[in-house]
């Protein structure tokens, strides 16, 4: 996509071998956003911690890709397998991309992504002050609710169509092209930002 301000960013999903990736881009945010996207305020062992615990079997990790650099993500997770089938996800963007539509992007695929698994409720957390975040979803059509200093957003997917799939599949081909104009080194050993 083209941001706001004309910059190409690119969507694709981001694999088990790349953690480090996403571990460097959630370092990289300021205290304030680390406080805003993990509801608290978080030191770089945590968002290590937190990286190492995705579950890459269900879990599902969107980057936004300014050349090779992440700038931005979006984390799927399913809670658990009762049904409905519940899942979370959050959503962080580096600060000087911030603004340009990436978070709304991300929302809209992880809001894609949750359809076709038969998501029913798919919550996000944030903090009252967070302002973007709540716009977002309330764009989105999230049903806000407020508790002490946490707002939590309630989206309930539909059940997926032959549309919902072939809009992943539109998403997916994009991950294609990136990767087909990659080096194959990149694809070997993707390059970190703190290397
Ligand atoms: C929340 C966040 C992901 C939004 O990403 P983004 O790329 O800036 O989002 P967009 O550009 O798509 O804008 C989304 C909405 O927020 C608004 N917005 C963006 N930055 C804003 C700011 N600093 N103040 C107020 N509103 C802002 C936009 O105008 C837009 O509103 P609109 O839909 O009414 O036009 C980003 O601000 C971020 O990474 N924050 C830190 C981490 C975080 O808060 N994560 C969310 C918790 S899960």
């Amino acid at each position: 996509m083209k941001t706001r301000t004309g910059r190409n960013v690119q969507f694709r999903r981001i694999w088990p071998g790349e953690t480090a990736l996403l571990t460097d881009h959630l370092k990289l945010l300021s205290p304030a956003d680390r406080r805003f996207r993990f509801a608290r305020e978080v030191d770089d062992a945590f968002i290590e911690s937190y990286c190492a615990r995705i579950d890459w079997l269900t879990d599902i990790v969107i980057g936004a890709f300014s050349g090779e650099e992440l700038v931005g993500s979006g984390v799927f997770n399913l809670i658990g397998w009762t049904l409905p089938l519940t899942a979370g996800a959050a959503v962080a963007v580096d600060a000087d991309l911030q603004g340009e539509g990436i978070g709304s992007e991300l929302l809209r695929r992880l809001l894609v992504v949750s359809q076709n698994r038969l998501v029913r409720r798919l919550y996000l957390l944030c903090l009252n002050d967070n302002v973007a975040m709540r716009r977002m979803a309330q764009r989105f059509g999230g049903r806000i609710d407020t508790f002490r200093d946490e707002t939590e957003s309630l989206f309930e997917p539909s059940l997926p169509t032959p549309l919902s799939f072939a809009v992943e599949a539109m998403d997916a081909s994009e991950h294609l092209a990136f990767w087909a104009g990659m080096p194959a080194s990149a694809l070997i050993q993707p390059r970190s930002r703190a290397a």
